[in-house]
C-alpha cells in the first residue's frame, strides 16, 4: 500500500517467489490515499490477504491503526509491514533494518559494524532504520548528519548511544577517519539532485553504501566506486527486507538469489 505505489519494484520480487514455491496467490499494489488508509487495513482480512507491506505515506500512520506493533518497529517509529492473523487482528512489524543490515553482510562478508566510525547522511525514516541496525550490530561511533539538524538531534536521544548528531555542512569533514558512509537521504533518486558530498576525506578502504536503488548506481556510489571505494547498492535492502515478511506471512524461509537480484536489477536499469 503506498501513494504513490504503481512505480513499486516489489510486486516483481514477491511473484518470483511465489512461483518459485509454486504458492497459489499474488502480490499487487494498492494504491491507497492517505485518508483510506484506515478502511484499507481493515479490509485485508475480509479480502482474504495474508499481509501488506506499507511505503510512503503510510508507514508512520499505521503505527497508530494496527493492534500490536513489535519493539523494533516502536524504536524505529514506522511500520514497513503488517500481518493479518487467522482472527482479523493486524501485527505490524519494521524490516528496513533487517533487510539494510542482512544486505550488508551478504555483499560485505567481512564487514562488522565496530570496524570504525560510520557516517549516516539523512534523518527520516531510512536514516533511523539504519542507525538502529548499525548499533545492534556493536558500532562504536555514528557520526549522524542532516539537513533538518533536530532530526538527527532526536534520533540520537532517542536511540541512545554512540550516536553524534553534527551540521550538515560539516558532512564532507566528518568522512576523515570513518570505515563506512551511508547515504539514507533521497539525495541522488531518480528525480532528485545529487547527494553533494565531497569524498577527498574518506579512506579509500571505506565502504560506501546507498540505501537508494532507483538508479542502482547513484552520483555518490558512482563517484565512490570511481575512487576506489567498495560500494553497496540499495536494492539488496529492499529484496532482504522482504524475507522476515514472508516467513511472518508465510511461514516460509526465502533466498536473495543471484537469479532474483538479476532480475531486479534488470527492472530497475
Ligand atoms: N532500499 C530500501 O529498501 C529503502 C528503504 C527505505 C527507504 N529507501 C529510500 O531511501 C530514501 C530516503 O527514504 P526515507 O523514507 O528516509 O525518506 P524521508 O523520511 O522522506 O527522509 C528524506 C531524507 O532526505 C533528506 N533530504 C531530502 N531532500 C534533501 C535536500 N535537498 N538536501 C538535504 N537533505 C535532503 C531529508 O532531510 P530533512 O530531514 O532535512 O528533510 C531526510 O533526511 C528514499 O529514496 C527511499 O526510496 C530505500
Amino acid at each position: 500500500m503506498g501513494w504513490p505505489v504503481m512505480h513499486s519494484r516489489s510486486p516483481l520480487l514477491h511473484n518470483y517467489w511465489f512461483r518459485q514455491h509454486g504458492l497459489a496467490g499474488t502480490y499487487v499494489p494498492l494504491a491507497i490515499r492517505p485518508e483510506g488508509l484506515p478502511a484499507a487495513l481493515r479490509a485485508l482480512h475480509p479480502l482474504g490477504f495474508a499481509g501488506a507491506n506499507l511505503t510512503i505515506p503510510h508507514k508512520q500512520h499505521a503505527m497508530t491503526l494496527v493492534d500490536e506493533v513489535d519493539p523494533v518497529a516502536i524504536r524505529i517509529g514506522a511500520i514497513s509491514c503488517v500481518v493479518v492473523r487467522s482472527d482479523g487482528s493486524l501485527a505490524g512489524s519494521n524490516n528496513d533494518c533487517y533487510g539494510f543490515i542482512h544486505n550488508l553482510k551478504q555483499s560485505e562478508p567481512r564487514w562488522r559494524a565496530g570496524a570504525g566510525p560510520a557516517v549516516v547522511l539523512g534523518g527520516g525514516g531510512g536514516a533511523r532504520a539504519v542507525c538502529y541496525g548499525l548499533l545492534q550490530e556493536g558500532a562504536k561511533e555514528i557520526r549522524l548528519l542532516n539537513r533538518t539538524l533536530p532530526r538527527a538531534k532526536g534520533i540520537a536521544a532517542e536511540f541512545g548511544g554512540p550516536i553524534e548528531a553534527l551540521p550538515w555542512e560539516y558532512r564532507h569533514d566528518a568522512l576523515e577517519g570513518a570505515a563506512m558512509v551511508v547515504n539514507a537521504t533521497s539525495l541522488g533518486m531518480t528525480g532528485q539532485p545529487a547527494l553533494d558530498l565531497r569524498l577527498d576525506k574518506l579512506p579509500k578502504s571505506a565502504l560506501a553504501a546507498d540505501i537508494i536503488y532507483v538508479p542502482l548506481e547513484t552520483p555518490f556510489l558512482a563517484a565512490a566506486r570511481q575512487r576506489g571505494n567498495r560500494t553497496v547498492n540499495g536494492l539488496g535492502m529492499l529484496l532482504h527486507q522482504a524475507r522476515p515478511a514472508w516467513k511472518a506471512w508465510f511461514g516460509i524461509d526465502t533466498e536473495v538469489t543471484a537469479e532474483l537480484r538479476a532480475l531486479m536489477e534488470k527492472s530497475t536499469g
